[in-house]
């Protein structure tokens, strides 16, 4: 007989519909794979009155979380309700009940994570989120078990993809920004707030996750610099195109082994790199590690079966381990004691884009430069169009050579001050 391993879901939604649907049509397949039996024995959500399109004969169905927690019977818990509040004080009870707990919550792990592992280990339980980035991508167990050999020392996300799909509608159809984004909402992958989309919120909640896998120590999820996409407009899009470049949302984490260097911002990416060709609300990781050289992993970041194919993925670790309690399977990268420093901006240096509107006056190429070599910043190319929209005021693109972030900021502060230049002047970087 196979062991049975009975699970709780916590929130019956778009994705814990999405597992009960797995666990459901797949049970017999799941069996024959693994040895165990899933049972799923009871959810608990408010609403059921709501069709989900799935049979839940035999299966427990309440609005009273306590009841999962007080049976002795299940030991999983998953938790697709999202948000922090509940979500976190039902799971730190979940854990203190000494049950499992898989969850596809990046905010909750990137905010709450530290409480939350440092809970689990207290009570001799896991805690497991492979569906939190990337949806159906298996980053978190590659990282954990396919590059183990390996120092992680650079991870390029495109993990948000409402942006990526508003980026790519924006290049491929000349789109602007609000019209794309009417469309990805339209498709279904945007979060309930967008601005956590296009604001980059969301690309960092899943960046804490991997920065925090790739040092073995929790980042603050605060400390990331987050710049989104909300500023940036056709015309740079197609100057990006004509320098070779194509624009994408990158979460950057770029670490030497004792530092790290995050962040999540609109990237130039060359136009032959294979990160410019995801589209779409696809999603890719680009992992580089020491032994191991460049890898990516590539596929649906959203979505109900994607989400939910990877939380099974979790469940059926979980099954194993369950199996072999002794069995020193590792499923656990992140020491919550652990603190791991990010780099200041005074060690960072990057490529800029550079877009200023001017007014179009004898000289004011020059006052733009003379700023830029007051800093040490070398100007690698320079285009400025005849006429553009607005009456009087031209567009002024610039790259740049690498100059440190901190030198940057300070000349883009001085140039801000000329009455000549419009106030929304734009800093891209470019990837390195
Ligand atoms: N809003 C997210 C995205 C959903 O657009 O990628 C998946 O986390």
């Amino acid at each position: 007989m196979p062991k049975e391993v009975n699970i709780g879901i916590l929130g019956l939604g778009v994705v814990g519909t999405g597992v009960a649907k797995i666990l459901l049509e797949q049970k017999k397949l799941l069996t024959e794979r693994t040895g165990v039996e899933f049972r799923l024995k009871t959810v608990v959500d408010l609403d059921w009155e709501r069709d989900r399109g799935i049979s839940l004969d035999g299966i427990r169905t309440t609005t009273d979380f306590e009841e999962l927690v007080q049976d002795p019977e299940i030991e999983v818990v998953v938790e697709t309700m999202g948000g922090i509040e509940p979500a976190f004080s039902f799971v730190m009870s979940a854990l203190a009940a000494g049950k499992h707990v898989v969850t596809a919550n990046k905010a909750l792990i990137a905010l709450k994570g530290r409480e939350l592992l440092e809970k689990a280990r207290e009570c001799g339980v896991q805690f497991l989120f492979e569906a939190s980035v990337g949806g159906g991508i298996p980053i978190i167990k590659s990282l954990r078990e396919g590059l183990i050999a390996n120092k992680i020392l650079r991870i390029y996300g495109i993990i948000n993809g409402t942006s990526n799909y508003i980026l790519t509608k924006m290049h491929q159809e000349g789109l602007d920004f609000s019209e794309a984004l009417q469309e990805a909402q339209a498709k279904g992958f945007a979060e309930a707030d967008p601005t956590l989309d296009v604001g980059g919120g969301d690309a960092a909640h899943k960046l804490t996750i991997l920065a925090s896998l790739a040092a073995g120590g929790f980042v603050d999820f605060g400390s990331i610099p987050v710049e989104g996409i909300t500023e940036l407009t056709s015309l740079d899009i197609n100057f990006a195109k004509n320098f070779g470049y194509v624009i994408k949302l990158l979460a950057i984490c770029r670490f030497n082994g004792t530092k790290l260097d995050l962040r999540v911002h609109p990237t130039l990416v060359p136009g032959d790199h294979l990160l410019a060709a995801v589209n779409h609300e696809l999603n890719a990781i680009f992992v580089t590690g020491n032994y191991v050289g460049d890898t990516m992993f590539y596929g649906p970041g959203a979505g109900q079966s994607p989400t939910a194919s990877a939380v099974v993925s979790d469940l059926v670790d979980l099954a194993r381990a369950i199996l072999q309690p002794e069995g020193g399977y590792t499923l656990q990268m992140i020491n919550p004691e652990k603190n791991v420093a990010l780099f200041s901006l005074d060690e960072i240096a990057n490529r800029y884009y550079l877009r200023f509107f001017t007014l179009d006056q004898p000289g004011i190429l020059a006052k733009i430069s003379g700023v830029f070599g007051k800093y040490g910043i070398s100007i690698s190319s320079v285009v400025q169009l005849e006429t553009h929209g607005e009456k009087n005021y031209v567009p002024i693109v610039l790259l740049t050579h690498e100059a440190p972030e901190k030198a940057m900021f300070k000349a883009l502060d001085e140039i801000k001050k000329f009455d000549f230049v419009r106030p929304d002047l734009l800093r891209l970087r470019l990837f390195k």
